[in-house]
């Protein structure tokens, strides 16, 4: 994996490095975050992004301020670190990936009695997490692969690749791994306004893994769907309820219309981390952002003084749009309330 040579993400053992993305494709830079609100601004700002990875800097988060605090009783350590925990999933109220792991990490300090031993076993989790969700990855790329043939043009929305995770991706997993087992597929990348995960992330890293590429505006996708340019979708996830609804990134759900209408299998690929099967679909926060994001493109502003501006950043995509759901445990069909139920209560998660 080329970006896993360049290490978007590392524990140095008492801070964590990782790669700005919001600099990318122009500047390679790093931060290192090491007290909880460099990891709280990194993950507001989106110095880091990806439901997986989030997920994992997240579990970091709690492991690096769990040898910062101070206390003199189990009761007192549990306070802290749980008050610090709340404030990192504070950050970005969509993605699952970010509170399931900064609850395994919780979890595994409250089994402990010795401060000591909360202290190591945090960064051990957190480590954990890290070769899980690289495993994870992989795991959908070798399931994934399976859908895809010699030739496949396949459009994805955002950055579900290695960017977004530990490695391979989500949803560039299969086309990864489908690239290595030498079939020839071509991507097609929307460039996702209004933070364009996709000109500037999927395009650069696809680049980079010399796999052909090309980026079309949001407003494209009906036009190069009713000409036969796509075989495929496949996008990645925020959240996925037990009944199959799709979290993901703003103009999903309107690509997956678009597919439907057109005949285009749409896959949905995630780790099981992803899963809330606990929420109702009504329930699941989409998180607003600045609308400076859409008020202005680079500096310039192009939105007249005075406008309403509204900027969700996700969108739900409601399970009778999706052909499969691809996860590390195997690919899920319809109906996937029956699907997901089996799958989770086969497994211990
Ligand atoms: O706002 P972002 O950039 O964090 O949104 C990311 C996405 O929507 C990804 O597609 C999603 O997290 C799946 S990633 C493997």
């Amino acid at each position: 994996m080329v970006l896993e040579k360049m290490r978007h993400i590392e524990w140095k053992g008492d801070s964590l490095k990782i790669l700005d993305q919001r600099k990318l494709p122009g500047k390679i830079e790093y931060a290192y975050l090491k007290d909880l609100e460099e990891f709280h601004q990194a993950i507001v700002e989106m110095k880091v992004r990806g439901a997986p990875l989030i997920g994992v800097v997240g579990a970091f988060a709690v492991a690096a301020l769990a040898q910062e605090i101070d206390a003199k009783s189990k009761e007192e350590f549990l306070k802290e670190i749980e008050k610090g925990a709340e404030y990192i999933l504070s950050t970005r109220p969509t993605a699952y990936n970010l509170k399931y792991c900064v609850n395994t990490v919780l979890k595994r300090i409250s089994e402990c009695e010795k401060i000591e031993d909360m202290r190591k076993v945090a960064v051990e989790e957190a480590l954990k997490l890290f070769d899980m969700e690289k495993e994870n990855s992989r795991k959908i790329g070798e399931y994934g692969e399976k859908l895809l043939n010699d030739g496949d043009t396949v459009l994805t929305h955002c950055n579900a690749g290695e960017l977004a995770t530990v490695a391979y991706g989500t949803a560039l997993a299969p086309i990864r791994i489908a690239c290595e087992k030498k079939k020839c597929i071509y991507v097609i990348v929307t460039e996702t306004r209004p933070a364009q995960q996709g000109a500037r992330l999927t395009s650069w890293e696809l680049l980079k893994a010399k796999i052909p590429v090309t980026v079309v505006a949001d407003t494209a996708v009906g036009y190069i769907m009713s000409k036969g340019m796509v075989d495929k979708v496949i996008v990645g996830a925020d959240r996925i309820t037990g009944e199959g609804y799709v979290f993901n990134k703003i103009g999903k759900y309107q690509i997956a219309v678009l597919a439907k209408k057109h005949n285009i299998p749409f896959y949905v690929a995630a780790p099981t981390s992803t899963f809330d099967t606990n929420i109702e679909h009504e329930k699941v926060v989409i998180e607003e952002r600045s609308v400076d994001e859409i008020v202005f493109v680079g500096r310039k502003r192009v939105v007249a003084r005075g406008v309403k501006v509204y900027n969700p950043v996700f969108d739900k995509t409601p399970p009778n749009l999706i052909d499969a759901i691809i996860t590390e445990k195997g690919t899920l069909y319809p109906p996937f309330e029956k699907s997901i139920s089996t799958l989770f209560s086969n497994q211990k998660l």
